[in-house]
């Protein structure tokens, strides 16, 4: 995992288009193994929830990948198991506790998380960091990857 980790750390992609940042997403999920953690970043509609439709795509998951805005959690189970979470209604980290975030974090699936800041305590050193920021076009991104290995 280690080495994988390295392979894709402190990129800056550019994306024009949702269909470059899913397109993206697709690539980096086939490095992606068993218990990877994708924490993302960017304001509201930045792309992440894009980003994480790439990423179960690469994964094999064919379900439609909706935005757990609202529920919080989704779980799609393709060759990975892929948990969608987004904390963006969370208030501390005991909230995300009550979810159960420690156990997906623990896990053998995948783990993507929007607005991981809201759990920052309890994301672990080997987490992959995504930061989506707007471009200087409107559709443009400036995509971030980071970790800290
Ligand atoms: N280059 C781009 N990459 C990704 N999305 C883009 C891009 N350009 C435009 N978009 C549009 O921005 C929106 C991104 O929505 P998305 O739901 O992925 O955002 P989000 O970061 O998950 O927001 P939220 O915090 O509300 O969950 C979509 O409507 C998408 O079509
Ligand atoms: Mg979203």
């Amino acid at each position: 995992m280690h080495k994988i980790v390295i392979m894709i750390s402190n990129q800056i992609v550019m994306s024009k288009k949702p269909e470059d940042t899913y397109q993206w997403a697709s690539k980096l999920a086939h490095a992606l193994v068993p218990g990877s953690i994708i924490a993302l970043y960017g304001e509201l509609g930045a792309g992440k929830t894009c980003f994480v439709q790439g990423l179960a795509a690469g994964l094999g998951i064919d379900q439609p990948i909706t935005s757990p805005t609202y529920t919080l959690i989704h779980e799609y189970h393709g060759t990975t198991a892929l948990y969608h979470i987004d904390l963006y209604r969370i208030n501390s980290t005991e909230e995300a506790l009550n979810l159960g975030l420690d156990e997906y974090l623990d896990g053998q699936g995948i783990t993507a998380i929007e607005w991981a800041q809201r759990a920052d305590s309890l994301i672990p050193p080997h987490t992959i960091h995504v930061y989506i920021d707007a471009g200087s076009e409107e559709k443009e991104r400036i995509i971030t990857i980071k970790t800290k290995t």
